[in-house]
C-alpha cells in the first residue's frame, strides 16, 4: 500500500486549521512543513505550537527545512508528531540528533535534497526509521519536479532493500507511479491535492493511477 500524505507549508495558524480539517476528513496522516528562510529562502510557521493546540485525529509528521535542526528538535519533542524528518545538509550533528529523537520515540527520516549524493547517509542510515527524497529544491508549494532523483531512488531501494522510501515534492498522479516503480513507499503530496478540485478528488485520481 503506498501512502499519499498532504503537505501543510502555511504562514498563518488561519491556513493551518484549515489544511488540517480539511485533511481530517479524507486521510490519516498531514506532513507539516517547516521552513526558517535559513535553509530555504522562504518562512512558515513554527509548527511546533500549531500541533500542540489542535485535537486531531491525524497522524503529523514534521519536515524540518531549518538550519541546525540540532537547535529546532527539543521543541517538537513533547509534541503529538509522531514522525520528525531533518535535512543531512543542514548539520553535523545528525547522529546526535536521531538519538533524541528515539529517546523520545519519534520515527526519524532523513532528508536529501535533490543534488544531495546517496553517500551522504552512509553513516547514519542504519539509525533512521525512513529516507526522504526531496525532488524539488525545498521550501515551497509548486516546485519544478526533478525527475533525475528516481535514479537515486533506484539505488536507494537496490543497496538498502528494507528501508522505507518516502518522497517529496512536485508528484503528481502522472509521475507517482514511477516513484513507486523506482521504490517509494510514501509520497507527500502538495499543491497538486489542494489545487485540484480538493483532496477527495487529487486522493482519487493518485489511487486511480496506482491501481
Ligand atoms: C517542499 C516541501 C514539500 C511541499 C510539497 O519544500 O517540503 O513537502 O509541501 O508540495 P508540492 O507537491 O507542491 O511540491
Ligand atoms: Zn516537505
Amino acid at each position: 500500500m503506498i501512502e499519499i500524505i498532504p503537505s501543510i507549508l502555511v504562514k498563518t495558524r488561519e491556513e493551518f486549521l484549515e489544511k488540517i480539517m480539511a485533511a481530517e476528513k479524507q486521510c490519516e496522516r498531514v506532513h507539516v512543513d517547516v521552513a526558517d528562510g535559513i535553509f530555504v529562502p522562504n518562512m512558515t510557521v513554527g509548527g511546533f505550537e500549531e500541533v500542540k493546540e489542535i485535537e486531531t485525529t491525524l497522524k503529523i509528521g514534521a519536515h524540518l527545512m531549518v538550519s541546525k535542526p540540532e537547535n529546532h528538535i527539543v521543541r517538537w519533542l513533547d509534541t503529538p508528531v509522531d514522525k520528525v524528518i531533518f535535512h543531512i545538509e543542514a548539520t553535523k550533528k545528525a547522529q546526535e540528533i536521531i538519538a533524541t529523537l528515539k529517546e523520545a520515540e519519534k520515527m526519524v527520516g532523513i532528508a536529501l535534497n535533490p543534488s544531495t549524493p546517496l553517500e551522504a547517509l552512509k553513516p547514519i542510515v542504519d539509525s533512521v526509521d525512513f529516507i526522504h527524497f526531496m525532488t524539488v529544491e525545498p521550501g515551497f508549494y509548486g516546485g519544478k519536479y526533478i525527475e533525475a532523483v528516481i535514479e537515486k531512488i533506484n539505488d536507494c531501494r537496490y543497496f538498502y532493500p528494507d528501508k522505507l522510501i518516502e518522497v517529496d515534492g512536485g508528484i503528481t498522479p502522472e509521475n507517482a507511479a514511477a516513484l513507486v516503480k523506482a521504490g517509494a513507499n510514501m509520497l507527500v503530496v502538495g499543491s497538486y491535492l489542494w489545487q485540484n478540485g480538493g483532496l477527495e478528488k487529487g486522493l482519487e485520481e493518485f489511487k486511480k493511477q496506482l491501481a
